[in-house]
């Protein structure tokens, strides 16, 4: 069969550090024939790992889109251009893959969808927690009822990138081009988990704030705001009644990267902890204490590990499965990102349906 030829648009870190290992593990099926950037850094850098030449290398993603070497794209450019850039894509009949947060409101995510659905185009986000081992594991263990009817759902994915001395301006800390800061970094991958697992959010209660207030520009040095929140703390209920808390922070002090889902319910206590590369799912059955016949820890079989670019290659061929997050997904965590910016907007808690009908 032809291999898929796939153009990456925003050659940066998530680009260079997760995407192209990916592909590279899909060689037989797809390759990669077109890069776009606009830093001539990161162009020359795709040149040298990926042996591409001149005429493959693109400073505009117009220029991509329409350069007939590429069957679909992959978008990994700051937030406020997956929209635009996926809509010049559906113009050009090309399918693609999109970073995730979706965009930077509901609106322009419906909007979105909607001409994707009618060009018939497949569309994929990338939710890369839902192709890990632990995760994918987790999920499998929920799906066949090991605690039961869920009561409580806690999440913490804290860590202390925000306080790495002298980091700059970068997009991520400017509202205009993130459109949030770790409620759409961190707090969307755990939205997605939640929503992985089966609950539906119905309504949410958030609060943020910044810690680090200004930082350097890149280049000129100028110190300037800080306009996205360091840390979110959102609460919200599901539409079975499953209570949800869910806690991101990049200025967790001394912590490189912790991240931790535990879930309580009718038959028992499941928790799962990683930790600056290592991880452990813990389970204890049992209605209380005195029942419960101790904590064992589990590693979840090498069956579970996935690749978030295979699934990608595989719905480009008409392969999906069950776990894959379509264009839907990232159209759902959004309504939950923009409930959580309405609530701490309004303090108030804010319903999914407020979002969805506009109000
Ligand atoms: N799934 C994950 O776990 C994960 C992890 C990190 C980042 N991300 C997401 O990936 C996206 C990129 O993040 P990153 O950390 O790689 O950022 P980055 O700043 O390292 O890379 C972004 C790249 O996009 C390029 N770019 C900017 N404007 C462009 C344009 N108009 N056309 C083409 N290229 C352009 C930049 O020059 C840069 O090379 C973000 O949406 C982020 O939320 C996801």
């Amino acid at each position: 069969m032809k291999k898929i030829r796939i153009g990456i648009i925003g050659f940066g870190g998530i680009a260079r550090g997760a995407h192209l290992p990916g592909y590279l593990e899909c060689k037989e099926d797809a390759e990669i024939t077109a890069v776009c950037d606009i830093d001539p850094a990161a162009l020359q850098a795709a040149k040298e790992r990926l042996n591409l030449s001149d005429s493959q290398l693109f400073e505009d993603y117009r220029d991509l889109l329409s350069s007939g070497l590429v069957d679909a794209v992959d978008i990994c450019t700051p937030n406020y251009l997956h929209c635009p850039i996926a809509e010049a894509a559906l113009e050009a009949g090309l399918p693609f893959s999109v970073e995730k947060p979706l965009g930077m409101n509901y609106a322009e995510t419906k909007a979105l969808i909607t001409h994707a659905e009618e060009k018939g185009l497949p569309a994929f986000i990338c939710f890369s927690w839902r192709y890990r081992l632990y995760t994918r594991y987790l999920k499998a263990l929920i799906d066949r009822g090991s605690v039961g009817k869920i009561y409580h759902i806690y999440i913490r994915c804290i860590k202390n990138s925000g306080l790495w001395e002298g980091r700059p301006l970068e997009w991520r800390f400017e509202k205009d081009k993130g459109g949030s800061g770790v409620l759409g970094d961190l707090g969307s991958h755990m939205i997605d988990i939640t929503r992985f697992w089966g609950e539906e959010f119905d309504e949410v209660a958030a609060d943020c704030g910044i810690i680090i207030p200004e930082r350097p520009r890149i280049g000129s040095g100028e110190i300037a705001p800080v306009t996205t929140d360091d840390w979110c703390n959102l609460i919200g209920r599901t539409r079975t009644g499953v209570n949800v808390t869910i806690n991101v922070s990049r200025c967790a002090t001394t912590i490189g990267d912790l991240i931790e889902f535990e879930l309580f319910g009718e038959n028992g206590h499941l928790k799962y902890t990683y930790r600056d590369g290592q991880q452990d799912i813990e389970i204890c059955c049992g209605k209380t204490d005195m029942e419960a016949g101790g904590t064992h820890h589990i590693t979840p079989p090498a069956k579970y590990d996935a690749n978030q670019s295979r699934s990608f290659i595989n719905l480009l061929q008409g392969k999906k499965d069950s776990y894959t997050a379509e264009l839907i997904q990232g159209v759902e965590c959004q309504k939950v990102l923009d409930a959580a910016l309405r609530s701490i907007e309004l303090k108030r808690t804010v319903k999914i349906s407020e979002i969805e009908e506009g109000l």
